[in-house]
């Protein structure tokens, strides 16, 4: 079964075919990332009108390498969670494009739709297994007892993680997006050089907090100014990371040890972070755990991950009609179209 994807919920454009859920057979993606990078961050109207413009003919590509619309079975796409602007123009593309050429509408969960970027890289991978889930805007643990069965079993409850390395990049002069430039400047610095604070809660020992790391780092950088003294901002781009990596491995590995499973999927844009990947790794290994990354190409936003999720979605009867909207919020456990 050939699925068309669609994925618009913030700053990323994109359009791809998956065949049952596995296989990529097309998939492009457009990032407005120099358009935000001007602005600091992501501005909701001027992404809504990029996804516009580009929508059509990523997506004209991407059919078109299958073969055209009549070797295609459905049509997936993102619905929630993001920009609802941004949300809307995807969705209503989607419909119309179902409506017209007569296929299923098959309403995808974006950050189902990060842990299915797996399915593609690995393709015997198949649940259940626990999921560490970071990205710019999510920092989630799960367990995925089946393809659309998701509980929760830790949260960020302040900024997430990919949140955290855009807010110290922006601290470091680095400029938006920043999870990528920490990282290339923390391979230059001295992670033990400063002991940036890890957060643990009694009432659940996986739930998240990286605002105290943020707050440490701009503390530590203001009076360093103040006092007009040197500092290495290679060593705090290395220690922030440190800090974020080892709460974020540490945390899903237990958890996934915690919740009789031996399996834990990491997705989301984070995801790509060199430091987060070696460090997984090796909690992994004590642990006796396998571990699965996606490749780096699906860590971020795509179409083909949202393609992938739709099949095992329609498989289970998931299926919207013409009136389906787009939610800027939206339960992972319990989505509702
Ligand atoms: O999953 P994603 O592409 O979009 C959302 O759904 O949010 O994640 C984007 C986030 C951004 O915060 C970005 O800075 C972060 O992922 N990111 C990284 C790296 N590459 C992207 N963070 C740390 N290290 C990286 N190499
Ligand atoms: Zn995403």
């Amino acid at each position: 079964m050939n699925i068309l994807g669609i994925e618009s919920s913030c700053d990323e454009t994109a359009a791809a075919v998956v065949k049952d859920g596995r296989e990529v057979i097309s998939s492009y993606v457009l990032s407005q990332i120099d358009t935000h990078a001007l602005y600091g961050g992501v501005v909701p109207e001027i992404a809504a009108r990029a996804h516009c413009e580009a929508i059509f003919q990523l997506t004209q590509k991407a059919v078109g390498d299958a073969g055209g619309l009549d070797n295609i079975d459905a049509v997936a796409v993102t619905y929630a969670p993001g920009l609802i602007g941004a949300l809307l123009v995807g969705v209503n593309f989607a419909k119309s494009l179902a409506l017209a050429a007569d296929k299923p509408l098959i309403p995808v969960h974006h950050i189902r739709g990060h842990v299915a970027a797996n399915y593609i890289t690995h393709i015997k991978l198949t649940p259940p297994f626990v999921s560490l889930i970071v990205s710019g805007g999510h920092s989630h643990i799960v367990k995925v007892s089946d393809w659309c069965e998701y509980k929760i079993l830790g949260r960020t409850r302040d900024d997430a993680a990919g949140e955290a390395f855009d807010k110290t990049a922006r601290i470091l002069g680095l400029g938006y997006p920043g999870g990528a430039k920490v990282e290339a400047m923390a391979k230059n610095g001295n992670k033990e050089a400063l002991r940036f604070p890890r957060v643990n809660f009694e009432d659940n020992p996986f739930d998240f907090s990286f605002s105290g790391v943020k707050t440490s780092v701009i503390n530590y950088i203001h009076s360093k100014e103040q006092k007009q003294e040197k500092y290495s901002k290679e060593d705090v781009a290395a220690s922030f990371t440190e800090a974020v990596c080892e709460v974020l491995s540490t945390k899903a590995a237990e958890a996934t040890l915690k919740n009789n499973t031996d399996t834990l999927v990491v997705a989301g844009g984070v995801a790509a972070n060199s430091f987060l990947r070696d460090k997984l790794k090796k909690d992994c290994e004590k642990r006796k755990l396998s571990l699965f990354l996606p490749e780096l190409k699906y860590c971020g936003d795509n179409a083909a991950m949202i393609a992938a999720q739709g099949f095992f979605e329609y498989k289970k009867g998931n299926v919207a009609k013409t009136d389906l909207n787009a939610y800027a919020n939206m339960s992972i456990e319990n989505p509702m179209f």
